[in-house]
């Protein structure tokens, strides 16, 4: 399976901060926001990677994630001229996707919990149809709600409704079998003039070929639009970070514990963070053999 991480839009809601550099470069706490889905991706199995941002802001993301090849994943990059939706990265990434299964990821979503590799492994064997995962919470009308019978079948998923039918709001992580590029060009602009990912979701929805994964509690999900979502989330990874002294979302710990690099390379990694906590701590992950 390959992935795409969106990291483009404009990132209104995040102003003054977002005006002169890209949401996704932000930092969640130690580490830029784009690491989170990146790793999220990789912890799927996920090698194949390619990172859809502004036109401005591609260069600094060139120069933090590189070609991947440091982290064993092969980064490819595209470009959004505008932010017409969720639904264009499957169009902007028609000959990266190659009729292959693809995930795709927002690049503001963070993850993490004690079932999610196993969860995101086994959701990128997906072959057919689409699957979407949803997370139970307190303000569903904020975000796409998913309904569902007792099958867990999904009956609707509606965008931002006034009286929400179920607490389950759909993630920002999407599963797609290789058809999806067909099926995201039937898509037409919704009345707030963008291409919605909820529409290719129903596509499947009422082929009765779209998978729902449910979230459970154990799990956190995290968007980080708002300031407030971003310090929430910021806080979130200093607490259980600061608490365990292991870390969420480390691009070279997961690569060196997949297997995607060797731990001589990992050596040569942690030589370009001098002396901070961050190369303390990959120094840390050697000598303690830990994986
Ligand atoms: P949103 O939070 O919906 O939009 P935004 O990032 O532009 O922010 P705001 O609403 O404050 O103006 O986007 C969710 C994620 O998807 C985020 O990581 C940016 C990305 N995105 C794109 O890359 N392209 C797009 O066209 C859209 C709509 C979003």
């Amino acid at each position: 399976m390959r992935g795409i991480i969106l990291a483009g839009g404009s990132g209104t809601r995040l102003y003054p901060l977002t005006m002169a550099t890209s949401k996704q470069l932000l930092p969640v706490y130690n580490k830029p926001l784009i690491y989170y889905p990146l790793t999220t991706l990789m912890l799927a199995g996920i090698r194949e990677i390619l990172i859809i941002t502004t036109p401005e802001d591609q260069a600094a993301f060139q120069r933090l994630l590189k070609d991947g090849s440091q982290w064993g994943v092969s980064l490819s990059y595209a470009v959004q001229p505008h932010p017409g939706g969720t639904v264009q990265a499957i169009l902007i990434g028609e000959s990266f996707i190659r009729e292959e299964p693809v995930a795709l990821i927002l690049g503001d979503n963070i993850f993490y919990g004690e079932g999610m590799p196993g969860i995101l492994k086994e959701s990128s064997g997906l072959t057919s149809g689409g699957l979407i995962l949803a997370y139970y919470v307190q303000h569903p009308e904020r975000y796409g709600v998913v309904s569902f019978d007792a099958d867990e079948q999904v009956i609707e998923i509606e965008e931002k409704p006034e009286t929400p039918r179920s607490n389950w709001a759909m993630t920002g992580l999407f599963f797609y079998a290789g058809d999806v590029v067909e099926v995201a060009k039937q898509v037409r602009p919704s009345p707030r003039g963008e291409l919605e990912i909820t529409d290719v979701n129903r596509h499947y929805m009422r082929q009765g070929r779209l998978k729902l994964r449910l979230l459970g509690r154990g799990n956190a999900w995290f968007d980080t639009g708002t300031h407030e979502s971003l310090l929430e989330a910021a806080n979130y990874v200093a607490a259980v970070e600061r608490r365990q002294g292991l870390m969420i979302a480390c691009p070279e710990e997961i690569a060196h514990a997949l297997g995607f690099i060797t731990g001589d390379h990992l050596d040569q990694l942690t030589g370009a963070y001098l002396k901070n906590n961050y190369g303390n701590y990959l120094q840390r992950l050697r000598a303690t053999g830990r994986r």
